[in-house]
This record gives C-alpha cells, structure tokens and sequence, in this order.
C-alpha cells in the first residue's frame, strides 16, 4: 500500500471538517449557555417584581390598620428583609421619602446631593420596571401617596453580562491553546525537516567522497575509458549538489547578491536536456538582463526546478513554460513561472503547498511544500499560485528581497 492509500496520511481534507465540527459545537454551546442564562434572568426578574408588589400591598394594608405607625418606617421594617433589590420609596410630591440598597447614596453625605442622587436614580428606576403606587387610606378617609420606584438588584445586572463574559474568556483561553499548540506543531515540523535532511547530507557524504576517489583513480587507470568516467562524473558533480542542497536545509544557508536570471538560466539549461523536446522553456527579464536578488544559489536552483518539473509534469510533456523575471519596485524581485498544463482546480489552490498534497501516482507531495520553506523561512520572500485555470494553465509567482 503507497502512503497515499493510507487513509491516515491524508488528514488535510479531514481536518478541515474538524474544524467545522468544533466551530458548530462552540456556536451551540454559546448560544444555550445564552439562552439558558436569559432564562434565568427573566425568572429572576418576575420574582423581584413580585417582591416589591408584595412590599406595596403590605404597605396600602397597614395603611388601614388603626393605630397605623409611621408608614416609612413600617416599610423599612418590611423592605429589611431585601438586601438585594435598591427601592426608593419617594411621596407625593415626587421627593425620595426613603431608600434600601444603594450603596452609592450611603456614600454622599450632603443632604441635597443625596436628594439629587436619588432623583436620578428614579428616572433610571423608572425605565427598568414600572412604579407601583400605593394608596394610604384609613377606613375609607385618604391619607396620602407613596410610590415605589426600584430596579434590578445586581445579581440580576451580572447575570445578564455573564453569559459574554463566560464565552469571551472561553474564547480567549482556546485562543492562547490553539496559538500554543500551533507554535510547537511548526517547531516540531522544523525540527524534522531540519534534522531530516542534517542526516541525509550526512549520510550521503560519506560515500560520495569514496565516489569521487574512485572516478579519479579510474580516469587515470584507464585512459581509453575517459569519456565513461567523465560521464561518472557529472553524475557524482550531481549527487554533490544535492549534498549541499541538503545540508543548506539543514542549517542557516548563506544569502549572496546573485544575478537572478543567471541562476534561472542555469537551472532551465540543466533540466532541458533532461526533459521532453516538446516542452519550450523561455526566459524574459525587465527591465534588464542584471536582477539581483539575495539568494542562495543552490537552494534556489531547488526552487525553480521544482516548479519547472510540477509545470512539466502538468503538461504532459508538451507545451511551453514562461518564466518572467522582474524588478517590481526597489528591492523587490518577481519571477512568476507560467505552464500551458492541466491547472490547478480553485478548491485545491490552498492545498498545493500542503505536505502530501499529490495529484500524482508517484508524486511524494513534499516538492511545494520544501519550496515554500525555502523561499518564505530560509530567503524571507513569499510564494503564491498568481493564477490558475483548469486546462489552460497555471502561473506561480515567487518574491524576492533584493
Ligand atoms: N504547475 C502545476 N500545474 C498543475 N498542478 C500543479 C502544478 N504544480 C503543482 N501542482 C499540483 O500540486 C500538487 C503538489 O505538488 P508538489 O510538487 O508538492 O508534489 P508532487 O509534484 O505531486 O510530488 P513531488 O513530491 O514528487 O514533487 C501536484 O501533485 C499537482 O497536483
Ligand atoms: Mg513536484
């Protein structure tokens, strides 16, 4: 079985469903942690209007008991019993007769000001909850008004904001978790791309050398075979490059002012020979042939081979490639990479840079993703698919710092 095959390597279109799996667990959890505090909130509410309509009805009725004491201070015995819902009590005038659970008016010791405060606090009151008004009467004879103006008590107020306040800092501890989990997933992957290809440039080099000993004894040995060992040789020069391009990934690479159409040209020369007749590749450079750009030659050279081979690859062996370098503004390099091939669909744009991403029978799907890195982690730049259309063509675009 390939790895493709193997249902757990391809865990890129699963975890996008993942992520809308938890998206419509934490929308339903919100909105019933909402819903069922609103609830309770109402509930609340009708029992704290109750409350006070209780305190009113007691009210009119010591109002009617003879030998009837000081009203207000009847109500302030009753209203003792709240410690939670702020009432003022104002008479018939509109004045603030007496008040419970306002800490604030506690506060202000001025008498006036206290009565401004209160006043204020009425017209905040009457907005919440309508007044009750109470009728003082002793058998049948009017003795005067009281009405009662109050609001929610605070354990009703936080009860409102406490549903926002639950998912807000819910949401910010799941973002700090995914922002950490995120960061060691990245540092983990660094590690094994780094530590992958240290080994590799390690392991390779051993027998490389032994290789290269080799091909010079025989040249000598065998002079008549010179062109034999000259072609051994190529392939060894080759094996070397790849040496160095892994051993540059595997540490901090060297960034040189290069001519960047010169390592294009370079790279194109070395892979024509090596590909399909059939496929044109061409060169156009603005404003001039002399584009520099801070790059590292080997990794580089990486770079475009790996899109040149995607491109011929996509074409099936026949059409043409056009690489265009340009200087789009001051210390800024574009070389975009246009195919005449299959194009990529708009739903698997996102996907191409992805590891294990393959439309191809033997394809790996790391030649994208081991692009990216070299351009955006090892030269600062950037790369995008610029565009792309089913059967017409696809053009990627690499920027440069110069
Ligand atoms: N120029 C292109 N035109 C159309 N599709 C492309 C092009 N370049 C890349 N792709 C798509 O992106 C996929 C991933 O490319 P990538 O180079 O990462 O892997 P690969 O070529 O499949 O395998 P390998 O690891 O051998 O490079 C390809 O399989 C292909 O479907
Ligand atoms: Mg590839």
């Amino acid at each position: 079985m390939s790895l493709k095959e193997d249902p757990t390597f391809n865990i890129y279109s699963e975890r996008s469903s993942f992520k809308w799996i938890v998206l419509a667990i934490s929308v339903v959890i919100s909105a019933s942690s909402i819903v069922y505090t609103s609830q309770l909130v109402q509930k609340i509410r009708a029992r704290e209007s109750k409350q006070i309509a209780l305190y009113a009805k007691t009210l009119e009725y010591l109002s009617h008991e003879e030998e009837l004491p000081n009203a207000v201070f009847i109500l302030e015995e009753i209203v003792d019993a709240n410690n939670t819902i702020p009432v003022i009590v104002a008479n018939e005038y509109g004045e603030p007769d007496f008040y419970k659970n306002i800490p604030k008016a506690d506060g202000i010791s001025d008498p006036a000001k206290r009565k401004e405060f209160l006043l204020n606090e009425i017209q905040e009151m009457r907005d919440q909850h309508e007044p009750i008004l109470v009728t003082l009467a002793d058998q049948g004879q009017i003795l005067g008004y009281l009405t009662i103006y109050y609001k929610n008590s605070q354990l009703l107020a936080q009860l409102k904001y406490y549903p926002y306040i639950q998912l807000s800092v819910i949401a910010i501890f799941g973002l700090i978790v995914f922002a950490v989990f995120n960061y060691s997933r990245t540092a983990e992957q660094n590690r094994v791309w780094v530590g992958m290809a240290k080994e590799t440039a390690h392991q390779l080099g051993t027998p490389l050398s032994s290789l290269l000993a080799w091909t010079e004894y025989f040249k000598e040995q065998f002079p008549d075979h010179r062109d034999v060992f000259l072609e051994l040789e190529k392939d060894v020069d080759r094996l070397e490059m790849i040496t160095e391009r892994f051993s540059n990934i595997g540490s901090v690479p060297q960034l040189r002012e290069e001519n960047v159409p010169d390592v294009v040209t370079e790279v194109v020369k070395y892979l024509q020979k090596r590909i399909s007749r059939k496929v044109s590749i061409e060169i156009e450079t603005f404003p001039s042939d002399d584009i520099l750009g801070a790059l590292n030659r080997s990794l580089f050279a990486w770079v475009i081979e790996n899109i040149i081979k995607n491109a011929v690859d996509a074409m099936g062996g026949v059409g043409s490639i056009h690489v265009k370098i340009m200087k789009v503004s001051e210390g800024m390099v574009s070389i975009d990479i246009s195919d005449t091939g299959k194009g990529i669909a708009k739903n698997r744009i996102k996907q191409v840079f992805e590891p294990g991403f393959t439309t191809k029978k033997r394809g790996w799907g790391l030649g994208l993703t081991l692009t990216k890195r070299i351009v955006e982690n090892y030269h600062g730049g950037k790369i995008f698919v610029k565009s792309s259309e089913v059967d017409k063509g696809t053009t990627f675009r690499i920027l440069l710092k110069t």
